[in-house]
C-alpha cells in the first residue's frame, strides 16, 4: 500500500508515520502547510504532488478539504478523511465527491469507540426516554474543535434510538431553567495531554447507567486509519464509515 499522508507534520501524522515504518507501508509523500522535517517528500499543497499512490490518508483539518477531494477525484484515489470539525457545507461537499471516489470518513477510528457507539444506541433504546442523556468528552488542551467528532457520533446514536425526540444542548451556562424532556447534554472538557475520553450517562430516577471509553494512546487511531485505508482500496465510489468496515469484520 502506497500512501499520501496529509497533515504529515501533526501529532497524528507522526503516529501514522511511525506505524507505517513498523509495518513496512510506504508513504510516497506528505502534504502539510507546516513544513517540518519528515522522512519523505513533503509538499505545502496537493497542487505540487506528482507521486503515484494507492490511497490518501488525511489527518490535517477541514481547511483545504475541496483541494484534497479534487486531487483524489482527478487521480481516482480513495481517501480516508480522519480530521474532524466539518461544517454542513463540508459534509455536503464530501457527499458530492463520494459519487466519484470511495471516501471513508469517521469521527473516530478506534474499534472500542465504535463499540461504545453501538452500546449507547442499544442503551438508549432499552432505557426509557425518562432517562436523561448527558455526554461528556475530555481532550488535550490543543484540540481545536468542540465538541469532539466522537461526541457528535454518540449523540447521533442516541437520537437514532429515540427517533428524533431529542434536543442537543451544548454545555450549560446561566439561568438555563430546568432540564427539558429529551435534551441530550453535550460537554467538552479541555486540559493537559488527555488523548480522548468519552462518557455517555443515562440518568434515571432510581438508577444511573454510564458507558465510557478512554483512549490511552493516539496509536489506536493510526492503527484504525491504516485498517480503513487497506479496506477502502478497490471499493466502488461511495461514502463509507466504521459501520461498513465493522460489518465486514462481524457481519
Ligand atoms: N478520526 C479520528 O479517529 C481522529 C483521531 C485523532 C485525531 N483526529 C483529528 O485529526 C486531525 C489532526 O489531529 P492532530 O492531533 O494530529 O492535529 P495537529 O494540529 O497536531 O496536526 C494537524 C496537522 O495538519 C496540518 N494542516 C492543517 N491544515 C492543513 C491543510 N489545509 N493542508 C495541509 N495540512 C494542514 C497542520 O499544519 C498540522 O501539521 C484533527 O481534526 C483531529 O480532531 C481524528
Amino acid at each position: 500500500m502506497k500512501i499520501i499522508l496529509c497533515g504529515a507534520c501533526g501529532r497524528m501524522g507522526g503516529e501514522v508515520t511511525r506505524l507505517c515504518e513498523e509495518r513496512g507501508v510506504e508513504i510516497v509523500c506528505g502534504v502539510d502547510i507546516d513544513m517540518k522535517p519528515v522522512p519523505f517528500f513533503l509538499y505545502p499543497s496537493f497542487r505540487d504532488v506528482t507521486e503515484k499512490a494507492d490511497v490518501i490518508v488525511d489527518f490535517s483539518s477541514v481547511w483545504g478539504l475541496e483541494e484534497r477531494l479534487a486531487f483524489a477525484a482527478a487521480h481516482a484515489l480513495p481517501i480516508v478523511l480522519a480530521a474532524t470539525g466539518y461544517s454542513e457545507a463540508d459534509e455536503a461537499l464530501v457527499r458530492e465527491y463520494s459519487a466519484y471516489i470511495p471516501i471513508f470518513k469517521t469521527g473516530n477510528l478506534s474499534i472500542g469507540v465504535n463499540l461504545l457507539q453501538m452500546l449507547a444506541k442499544r442503551a438508549a433504546a432499552v432505557l426509557s426516554e425518562d432517562f436523561d442523556v448527558e455526554i461528556v468528552e475530555r481532550h488535550h488542551n490543543q484540540k481545536k474543535d468542540a465538541p469532539s467528532g466522537t461526541a457528535l457520533m454518540l449523540a447521533k446514536a442516541v437520537e437514532e434510538a429515540r427517533e428524533g425526540h431529542t434536543e442537543r444542548v451544548y454545555g450549560r451556562h446561566g439561568m438555563v431553567g430546568a432540564r427539558h424532556y429529551g435534551e441530550i447534554g453535550i460537554h467538552a472538557v479541555r486540559g493537559g495531554n488527555v488523548v480522548g475520553e468519552h462518557e455517555v450517562g443515562f440518568y434515571g430516577e432510581d438508577e444511573i447507567v454510564t458507558l465510557s471509553h478512554s483512549a490511552r494512546s493516539r496509536r489506536v487511531f493510526a492503527v484504525g486509519a491504516l485498517r480503513a485505508a487497506e479496506w477502502i482500496m478497490g471499493k466502488a465510489p461511495s461514502l463509507y464509515g466504521m459501520d461498513d468496515l465493522l460489518q465486514d469484520i462481524v457481519p
